[in-house]
């Protein structure tokens, strides 16, 4: 890896969209390795949550955030390679609202990498989705990288299969965040096997980008920010030189380090989740390294949304910039002298928005 970060190229970029600075979008910019000829950059926007309400009626305040993330992608210049939908497309399974987000995501001037979210799958099974964007789990290779898309929502046959009535209860039940009946996701054995064969045709040199739609390790069980074979998965990934898992789900900032590989999540077009541990005081394993994003009001849904640039092969190992919607934007950097990222920006009080003090 070798310093990556082309500052002027993110903020020709960000100045570009002028007043809309704050975009519910992220930008990876790639320079990897040998050839810096192939830097390339690829846009994430990530759990649309589009929600049908009858006829052709949609939850506006979502619509808005999908089409915003597309309008901005489309105004970047340059224009990244490709746009990876990080899944939570629907908010139900539903045709109208997999047919909705289609619609939207058509005005892209990029292709889509597509992944798939809980939301999109609990109804039928993938089917709909499957027929739409194809595979639910596949690997392709971009200037030199090698990228795998996984479906990591899958859980317990009995759980899928026999559990519940009809598939919209098992729908409403996993839609749920804080549900005592929910099951864990997980990758699950055929998934794994999928991917140590694919793995086993490419060098342990090639540079690895997993992309998936939970975080390829455990955060919080309840709220299912947790991928329960993750151990098992992280193990085909580790004889790799560099790994780089990308996910959605959380709709919130976190990163993670585990050995040499990094976890990036990405903000929703949608809501921000909170922090688990300002809700709950079951155990949690938030990451250390995650400095959390600084939310000034629960209730107001756009200020933990926003975007970001994350440069993957940054001065000391990788940058955050977030550019939060209605919050102070950001950059989280590794501290080479603390050896963990820090957000001095952050820390200082006179840069804080302060907490409300009421409801
Ligand atoms: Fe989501
Ligand atoms: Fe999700």
């Amino acid at each position: 890896m070798r310093n990556g970060i082309d500052r002027r190229t993110f903020l020709k970029g960000a100045g570009l969209l002028g007043a809309a600075a704050a975009l519910p979008m992220g930008l990876v910019e790639i320079v990897w390795g040998k050839a810096p000829d192939q830097k390339f950059t690829f846009a994430y926007i990530s759990d649309a949550h589009l929600t049908h309400i009858k006829g052709t009626e949609f939850v506006q305040n979502f619509d808005k955030g999908l089409r915003k993330a597309v309008f901005e992608v489309n105004f970047l210049d340059p224009q990244p390679d490709f746009v990876v939908f990080g899944g939570d497309l629907a908010q139900l399974g539903k045709k109208e609202e997999i047919d909705h987000g289609r619609e939207i995501m058509k005005e892209l001037t990029t292709p889509v990498k597509w992944v798939m979210g809980e939301h999109d799958y609990y109804l039928d099974l993938g089917e709909y989705w499957r027929k739409n964007f194809g595979p639910d789990h596949y690997s392709f290779d971009h200037k030199g990288v090698h990228f795998v898309v996984l479906n990591s929502i899958l859980t317990d046959d009995y759980w899928t299969h026999e559990k519940w009535p009809t598939a919209e209860e098992r729908m409403h039940q996993m839609a749920r965040l804080d549900n005592p009946h929910g099951s864990p996701f997980m990758v699950k054995d055929a998934q794994r096997a999928w991917l140590k064969n694919d793995l086993a045709k490419i060098s342990k040199d090639t540079p690895l980008v997993v992309l998936s739609h939970s975080p390829l390790y455990k955060v919080f069980k309840p709220w299912n920010f947790w991928t329960d074979d993750a151990e098992k998965v992280q193990a085909l990934l580790k004889p790799f030189r560099q790994v780089t898992v990308f996910h959605g789900h959380v709709h919130q900032v976190l990163y993670n380090q585990i050995g040499h590989i990094s976890f990036n999540a990405f903000m929703s077009t949608a809501w921000p989740w909170p922090y688990p541990v300002s809700y709950s005081q079951k155990p949690n394993k938030i990451p250390d390294i995650t400095v959390f994003m600084n939310r000034a009001d629960p209730f107001k849904e756009r200020d933990g949304t926003g975007w970001g640039h994350i440069d993957i092969a940054g001065r000391n190992g990788f940058a955050h910039h977030y550019g939060l919607w209605e919050n102070t934007p950001r950059t989280v950097e590794k501290d080479a002298r603390m050896a963990h990222p820090s957000d001095t920006k952050y820390q200082d009080p006179k840069d804080r928005i302060p907490p409300q003090t009421r409801y």
